[in-house]
Parts: structure tokens; C-alpha cells; sequence
């Protein structure tokens, strides 16, 4: 993985580059008091040999009782997972492996309907996620679903659920006990949107045919760079640096451009880490995700011409893992002939190019160019283990607290007294 920030349009800051070095240490010494909740830093290593194949026994066993998983979770509960899947697995179904939908993130009754109806005649099993136990979002979701699967299997139903929770406390461990369901563990020390390394991820994800341990290993390959490498060489903190020298220069956006639609849901999994670790006591950059080509036929506009109050962050893919390329034709109606034989992904970087000069250069929009070499398992591993990184550093450089979201508490007590809850 690469990084450039020579786009960023402003001059270097040695105080600002001097406070994100000092972060570091600040970031290892609360990991190493426990005192916070970075348990996610040393997690890729620590997580057993045990746990890897328990985490593979029950993927399998999903696999072979059931044609679709249900993962029923909210925010860091399963937006992680979500953005390894769709990152990882084939655009379009194939009829070869079990297909991975998700519920709890939602509490539309449409959406409910249609699921209930899509599953009513399925073989299916629920992956239920969630740390607090507690969430009413998944909560409602699960009640729906455990319903169906007692209509379908009686008094085997339990057979077909996973908890995903924390050990020994909440209300999805003590249902989990007293029904005999499977349980896999999301430690204390780590919060929800620092949790895709965890059970919380790793287990939908091997559901999914994807090897856990390689993207494990790029996990893990990344926090050893974070910890032993020096700022030339860190990629985190050079991230952190640039989003705090747009910051410092009164940049309010920061927009993560993806050029591939597989990369769809990971803006939305970084979009919550940044979002909700940053944003407090009305600080922070707010995180916005850009899906390019596509939102450069609307979005773009307003991006290169409008307020300058955003940075671009772009996410390049160098090389692709297959190729397709522009065939010949029997006419030139489309005027594509000069491209015969080129690969798509060589036409696709080059709109990445022509994107950043154009915004950059013409629209005097900053932009840092993230670079990975290819979409696999292993970078993306070592991609999203640097992005929460980064994310705590830039987030403790201008609040106290990366890993809280009481806002995000605020609104659920809210509506726990609009439903009477006691
Ligand atoms: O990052 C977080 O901690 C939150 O976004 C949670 O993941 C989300 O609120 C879901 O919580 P829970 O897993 O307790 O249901």
C-alpha cells in the first residue's frame, strides 16, 4: 500500500506532522493501560489458532445446513463484514455457494415483509450480531426471524441460529445459553466499528468462501508497520497528517473516491469509523463516500465547482485480478476502435488520473491518492487495519475520545421513551 499527498494544495506543517507522531505513543500507551477500547490493535494477533477453526467449523456447518445466512446487525455489527464480502466475493450470484443478505441494520416493515417472504420457503440460518445485546434495530429483526424458524423446524430451530455478543453479559448471551445456540465472542476491548477482525466479521466472511487468515495476515502485517515504521514510512500517520493539514485549513468534507462498485459498501463501513470516532463536540471532518464513475455524472460537478469546502481522498486499485478487455467490433459507430485490446481496468485508472488533475488542478480541490496493488484478501486485511489506524489518530488529535458515540446513544434513549420502553 502507497500513499500521495502531493495534491493536498497547502504547505507542509512540521507542528501538525510533530502532534500526529506524538499521537502514536499516546494510541500504544492507552492500548498497553487497557484503559481504553483498543483492543482491536493487537486483536489480528492475538486471536487463537482455536478460535480461527471454530470460526471455519461453524462456517462450514452453516454452509451445509443452509442456503442463505441471515447476518442480523446494526453499524460496526455488520458494516464491516458487509464491506469484506462485497469487496471480495463476485458482483453477481453464483450458484455455487451460499448467499449473504442482512437484516437489523433497518427498521422498515417493508423491507421485514419482503425478507420474511423471501425465507419462508428457504433453508435458511441467522448470524445474530450484536455486542450490546440490546439494539432494537437487529433486536426486531431477530424476533421476526426466530419466529419463521420455529414455524419451520419446531423444536429445532435453535440449530439454526449463531450469536455473535459479548462473553458472559448482555440479553443475547443469557437467550443464547438458555436456547443452546452457537456463541463466538466480540472481546470487551473492542468497539463495534473496530470489530471486522473479530467473530463479529470473520465468521460471515468465511461463510462466504473468503480465506479469514489472509486477510488476518494483512491485518496484522499493518499494525506491525504502524508500530515499528517511522513517519516516512507509515502510511497511517502520513493519512492522518494530510486529513488534519485539510482540516487545519478549514476543509469541513473529506470524500473517499473508489473506483469499483465491489468498494461500494466499504465507503459506508469507513464512512461510520471516521463519522462516529471524530465526529464530537462539534469537531471533525465530516466522512463522505464517492462511487466514481458513477457519481461523477452528478456528484462530480459540484465536487470540482462548487464550495471549497472539501478534500478528496482516492482509493487507486493498480492492477486488477482478471482482466477484461475491449473487443473489436463490426463497425466504429461507438468510436471505441483506437481502444481495441486495451484492458478496462488500464481505461478505468486512467479516469482516476484524469479525475484527480481535473479536480485538483482546475477545481484546486486537495486530494490524497491512497494506492493498493490489487483488491485481495490480504491488502484489504492490511487497507482496513491502516484506516482505523488512521482513524484513531486523526480522531485524538482534535477530540478525547475516538471510541464513545453518545450521540448515537442519545438518539435510541430518545426513542425508547417515545415507545414506552421501561
Ligand atoms: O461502533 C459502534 O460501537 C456502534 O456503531 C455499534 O456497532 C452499533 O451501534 C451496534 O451496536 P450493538 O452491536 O451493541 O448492537
Amino acid at each position: 500500500m502507497n500513499i500521495d499527498y502531493s495534491n493536498l494544495i497547502f504547505k507542509e506543517n512540521p507542528n501538525i506532522k510533530n502532534n500526529i507522531i506524538q499521537i502514536k505513543d499516546k494510541l500504544l500507551k492507552v492500548n498497553k493501560e487497557n484503559s481504553n477500547l483498543t483492543g482491536w490493535i493487537n486483536y489480528p494477533n492475538e486471536i487463537t489458532k482455536d478460535e480461527i477453526n471454530k470460526i471455519n467449523e461453524y462456517a462450514k456447518e452453516i454452509q451445509n445446513k443452509s442456503n442463505v445466512l441471515v447476518v442480523i446487525g446494526i453499524g460496526g455489527s455488520y458494516l464491516g463484514t458487509k464491506a469484506i464480502i462485497d469487496a471480495l466475493d463476485y458482483s453477481f450470484d453464483r450458484k455455487d455457494r451460499i448467499e449473504v443478505i442482512y437484516a437489523g441494520m433497518t427498521i422498515s416493515s417493508s423491507y421485514l415483509n419482503d425478507l420474511v417472504k423471501y425465507l419462508e420457503n428457504k433453508t435458511f440460518t441467522i448470524n445474530y450480531v450484536s455486542k450490546s445485546g440490546t439494539t432494537i434495530e437487529p433486536a426486531i429483526a431477530f424476533r421476526i426471524l426466530k419466529n419463521l424458524l420455529i414455524k419451520q423446524h419446531k423444536d429445532k430451530f435453535n440449530e439454526y441460529i449463531y450469536v455473535t455478543t459479548s462473553n458472559g453479559t448482555g440479553n443475547s448471551y443469557k437467550e443464547a445459553i438458555e436456547n443452546n445456540y452457537k456463541l463466538l465472542f466480540i472481546p470487551d476491548n473492542i468497539g463495534g466499528r473496530y470489530s471486522c477482525f473479530t467473530a463479529c466479521g470473520l465468521l460471515p466472511v468465511a461463510v462466504s468462501n473468503i480465506n479469514i487468515e489472509n486477510i488476518l495476515n494483512g491485518a496484522k502485517s499493518a499494525t506491525s508497520d504502524f508500530i515499528n515504521n517511522d513517519f516516512n514510512n507509515n502510511i497511517a500517520l502520513k493519512y492522518a497528517y494530510a486529513r488534519n493539514i485539510c482540516y487545519q485549513n478549514n476543509k469541513q468534507i473529506e470524500s473517499l473516491c473508489v473506483f469499483s462498485p465491489r468498494l461500494k459498501t466499504l465507503l459506508s463501513w469507513w464512512e461510520q469509523l471516521f463519522a462516529e470516532s471524530e465526529g464530537k463536540n462539534k469537531k471533525g471532518l465530516l466522512p463522505v463516500g464517492r462511487l466514481f464513475s458513477t457519481d461523477l455524472h452528478s456528484i462530480g460537478q459540484m465536487i470540482q465547482d462548487g464550495p471549497e469546502i472539501l478534500f478528496e481522498t482516492m482509493l487507486e486499485v493498480k492492477e486488477p485480478l482478471e482482466n477484461i478487455t475491449i473487443p473489436e467490433s463490426n463497425n466504429n459507430y461507438d468510436e471505441l476502435d483506437y481502444l481495441i485490446g486495451k484492458d478496462v481496468h488500464y481505461i478505468n485508472n486512467q479516469m482516476l488520473n484524469a479525475t484527480l488533475s481535473a479536480h485538483n488542478q482546475k477545481g484546486n480541490v486537495p486530494v490524497v491518492l491512497l494506492s493498493i496493488d490489487n483488491l485481495n484478501d490480504y491488502n484489504l486485511g492490511y487497507l482496513m487495519e491502516t484506516f482505523m489506524f488512521s482513524c484513531a489518530i486523526s480522531a485524538y488529535n482534535i477530540i478525547d475520545d475516538p471510541f464513545n458515540q453518545p450521540a448515537v446513544n442519545e438518539y435510541k434513549n430518545r426513542m425508547y421513551k417515545l415507545l414506552g420502553k421501561k
